[in-house]
């Protein structure tokens, strides 16, 4: 596993060249990827006057939504590493027409804390598992907190639950040129939250109390058009850059390369049901700096995929 400098910048440059891809598909991105976030929405159930970090808000979508919620009297407050994105969020999300909202262009790891702390909770849609050091992005997150602020967040379970995320990249692969380091081990990326152990250490580690990992299966509902849905996939995935990079006719070949392997998911004349396995994360800011050796072990509610089933 490459050094935490090494993988910081690996991620900072990964997510500039990324920013493209995700900006082109924000709306989609939004209404189709809505699932994805939905379970941390539903948990964290912003109220009236709440404040509000959404931490990794990329074009911003959810931090809209957390600002509606809250209201005007209320504050949602995005934070994302990639600065295009940042105005992108800016610019679809204006302050005249959600009052409360504000984005700060940042890496949470290095951050110590965000600005317009203290919040009372903290929102975060698919980013945890990508952070360098995980340990140092959640342990800012929870000196952001107000004591007893909560988190809720979703991640990826295993690349088992999410075939579709293979399906676009290993498609497309072949007719674009060289793809991204792609993470090995621990290092961050899609799956790096896999084992739900990890994560309860990391969040444990980082200060957060009353963790709960809960498994959910979402389903994305995307439209049945193939080439949309093949270019959405491709380009906010780690082959986005190399397919912005290649001529037409190779992105043509990307997108029917995807769209072959993605023809599983699809059911014609109805659209692609693509199946999302998510860990829900819960957890509570503590209220001293650290947990201290005699304070005991914080309390954990672990559930295994397994343990549901039965
Ligand atoms: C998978 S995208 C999810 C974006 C958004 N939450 C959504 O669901 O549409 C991950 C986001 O995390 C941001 N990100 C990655 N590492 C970060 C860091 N260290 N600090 C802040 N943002 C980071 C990326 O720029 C990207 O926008």
């Amino acid at each position: 596993m490459a050094d935490a400098a090494t993988l910081r910048s690996r991620n900072a440059d990964f997510w500039t060249g990324a920013a493209a891809g995700w900006i082109r598909h924000a709306d989609r991105q939004d209404e189709i990827g809505r699932p994805l976030g939905a379970p941390a929405m539903d948990q964290l159930a912003p109220r009236p006057a709440e404040r509000i970090l959404d931490v990794g808000c990329g074009c911003g979508g959810t931090t809209a939504e957390l600002a509606a919620a809250v209201g005007g009297t209320g504050a949602a407050v995005g934070v994302d590493i990639a600065e295009a994105m940042v105005t992108a969020a800016r610019q679809r999300f204006p302050t005249d027409r959600y009052p409360g909202i504000q984005f700060h262009l940042a890496d949470i790891e290095t951050l110590d804390v965000v600005p317009g702390a203290p919040f009372d909770a903290a929102f975060s849609r698919m980013t945890l598992m990508l952070l360098a050091d995980p340990v140092a992005g959640c342990t800012t997150i929870r000196r952001s907190l107000r004591p007893g602020g909560r988190l809720a967040a979703t991640v990826f379970r295993d690349g088992s639950v999410n075939p579709w995320l293979f399906a676009a990249m290993l498609g497309a692969a072949p007719y674009l040129g060289p793809l991204p380091h792609l993470p090995v081990d621990e290092e961050p990326g899609p799956f790096s939250f896999a084992d739900p152990a990890r994560l309860t250490r990391v969040l444990t580690v980082a200060g957060l109390t009353a963790v709960t990992i809960t498994p959910c299966d979402v389903t994305m509902n995307a439209p049945d058009d193939a080439d949309v849905v093949a270019e959405w996939l491709i380009e906010v995935g780690p082959a986005g850059a190399a397919y912005r990079a290649a001529p037409l006719a190779g992105q043509a070949s990307a997108r029917a390369g995807a769209a072959r392997l993605l023809d599983r998911f699809r059911e014609p004349g109805v659209g692609y049901r693509l199946p999302a396995g998510l860990w829900l994360v819960t957890a509570i800011a503590a209220a001293a700096e650290a947990p201290s050796a005699t304070a005991g072990p914080p309390a954990i509610r672990h559930r295994h995929p397994r343990q549901d089933e039965n």
